[in-house]
């Protein structure tokens, strides 16, 4: 109620500045505005999701930045959108910006809070009290509980290590010999095949088997329940711009065959949650680490997070640096030279290959995953950037950090700064940068987020992605046949062509 009253008295309070069209920003990195029509200036859409253009999220964030190269202030990568009776929305493509709002996202007072906005349709579908969705000591505390299982030192202990690899390894090396022997069945050289479907089953089966310790049959998962987690993020995306309501699945009616199906695929994905939740009681797979006498129930919404939100994640990751590698041969080369007698996976081993690591930083640099990350400012907050830069970012303002945009521009990533230009995957950039002395800190791709809400599946997601592209390298030699490599977006990005390659066994 008391928010309900505050939200309000801010609306009336910012109204007459919003009328006269003053700038709600100050300081000396101030953002330049965006209008919200402009008819004739060949803007890709409209600065904000509706119908129409939702389902093309990167052009939303183009839209902010629609002829901002010809700026010479901060609005170059800075720009703000500001409606009479709205918050201001802030969208920056400025590294130094990005990591002081994320460095001060937290549950301390005055700190950025993680936007719930664009997340409202995951949590209709997961539960509010999630690690992505909380905010303030709810969040906090289960960023806490996952620190031990999620933990470098839990994933990379020698002993923990060999376990993961091995099982790992094996349920990949299951999954390419089973694609092989299709392969050397049809008696052709080659075989053309959508790869991001084979990704996301061998994901889900890593996550659920080897990860949560459930023993889910490979084809109930890939024909079960990857299709019904894809379809429910799917509707998350959807529901988060169209179910203005706010009524979660379930609980719709069935008046249409599509919300019928709708509701079977929560269902799966109900079902999918408590086989989890089941392995739990044995403590199998990395529940032992889990140090907690929380009921299953206070789980399950964290749980579904964890199940949707790694799987679409490290199948982006994966197919991006598949795709990549299938349209620069010499780099898939130069990785194949690297993995070729690795049979042991071990944090050293994994360390010397410098180039493969390369490939993976250059995918996630070019192509994140997840491509802008929402904030909102819970005080008037001021920052400052590593070289002094600072803003004034009023109460209520709603932020999007466009990693997407930040990570493809000139001025950040390109010739001048790396040797290559920023557009082009380039993964002989990192030794160049590391040549100039650019600390990495200073050179963040922000590809697993940055500062107190990192991401925190960055370890497992890393040995997973790391071992099913090694993998395929290590077995078959990939080309795409179309040089482009646009990206489709929902709730991540991935190739619009689904990874589409010509497979030949090596
Ligand atoms: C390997 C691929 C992955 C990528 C590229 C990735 C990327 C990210 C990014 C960029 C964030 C930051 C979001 C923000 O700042 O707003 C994040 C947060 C998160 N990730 Fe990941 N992730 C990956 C894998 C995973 C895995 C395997 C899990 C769990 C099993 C996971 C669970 C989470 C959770 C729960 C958060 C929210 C953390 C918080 O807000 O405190 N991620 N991820």
């Amino acid at each position: 109620m008391a928010s309900f009253f505050q939200h309000n008295v801010l609306r009336i309070k910012r109204l007459p500045r919003q009328l006269l069209g003053i700038n709600p920003f100050t300081g000396d990195s101030m953002p330049t505005r965006v209008p919200i029509f402009s008819p004739g200036s060949g803007r890709p859409t409209l600065p904000f999701p509706h119908p129409w253009n939702f389902s093309q999220p990167i052009s939303i964030l183009e839209t902010y930045f629609w002829g901002a190269d010809s700026e010479q202030g901060a609005g170059k990568h800075n720009r703000y959108l500001d409606v009479p009776g709205f918050a201001p929305v802030l969208v920056t493509r400025d590294p130094g910006m990005i990591r002081a709002i994320t460095t001060e996202t937290g549950d301390r007072e005055g700190q950025f809070d993680r936007d719930p906005l664009p997340s409202a349709g995951i949590a209709r579908a997961t539960g509010k009290d999630t690690l992505l969705y909380a905010n303030g000591p709810s969040w906090k505390m289960q960023r806490k509980l996952a620190a031990s299982p999620f933990g470098k030192t839990t994933l990379f202990q020698p002993e923990k290590f060999q376990e993961f690899a091995a099982t790992f390894r094996h349920t990949i090396a299951q999954r390419l010999s089973a694609l092989r022997d299709h392969l050397a069945g049809s008696g052709r050289q080659t075989l053309r095949i959508q790869l991001e479907p084979e990704i996301k089953a061998v994901m889900l089966e890593m996550l659920t088997n080897n990860f949560f310790g459930a023993g889910i049959a490979y084809e109930e998962i890939r024909t079960r329940y990857v299709p019904a987690l894809e379809r429910v993020i799917d509707y998350i995306v959807r529901d988060t711009v169209l179910n203005k309501l706010g009524i979660p699945v379930r609980k719709f009616p069935n008046l249409t065959s599509g919300m019928a199906q709708a509701k079977q695929h929560y269902a799966r994905f109900d079902h999918l949650t408590d086989l989890v939740l089941d392995a739990r009681k044995d403590g199998k797979g990395l529940w032992k680490q889990f140090k907690s006498d929380a009921p299953d129930e206070a789980l399950r919404s964290n749980i579904k997070v964890f199940l949707a939100g790694a799987l679409e994640a490290t199948t982006s990751y994966a197919s991006w640096a598949i795709s990549h590698l299938a349209r620069n041969l010499q780099a898939q080369d130069l990785v194949y030279q690297e993995v070729k007698d690795i049979d042991e996976y071990t944090p050293e081993t994994l360390d010397s290959a410098k180039y493969f690591g390369q490939v993976l930083d250059e995918t996630l640099r070019l192509t994140p995953s997840l491509y802008f990350l929402p904030r909102k400012a819970t005080a008037d907050t001021w920052i400052a950037t590593s070289d002094g830069r600072r803003m004034f970012i009023p109460q209520g303002t709603h932020i999007l950090l466009d990693i997407w945009h930040a990570n493809r521009h000139e001025d950040h990533w390109g010739i001048t700064p790396t040797g290559f230009p920023a557009i082009d995957f380039a993964p002989e950039r990192w030794a160049e940068m590391a040549k100039r002395g650019l600390a990495t800190k200073e050179t963040l791709h922000f590809g697993f987020g940055h500062g107190p809400r990192v991401c925190p599946g960055k370890h497992l997601g890393q040995l997973e992605v790391g071992l099913v592209v090694g993998a395929m390298v290590k077995m078959f030699r990939f080309k795409a046949d179309n040089p482009n490599n646009p990206a489709k977006a929902g709730v991540s990005t991935k190739p619009w062509d689904g990874t589409l390659v010509d497979l030949k066994l090596r």
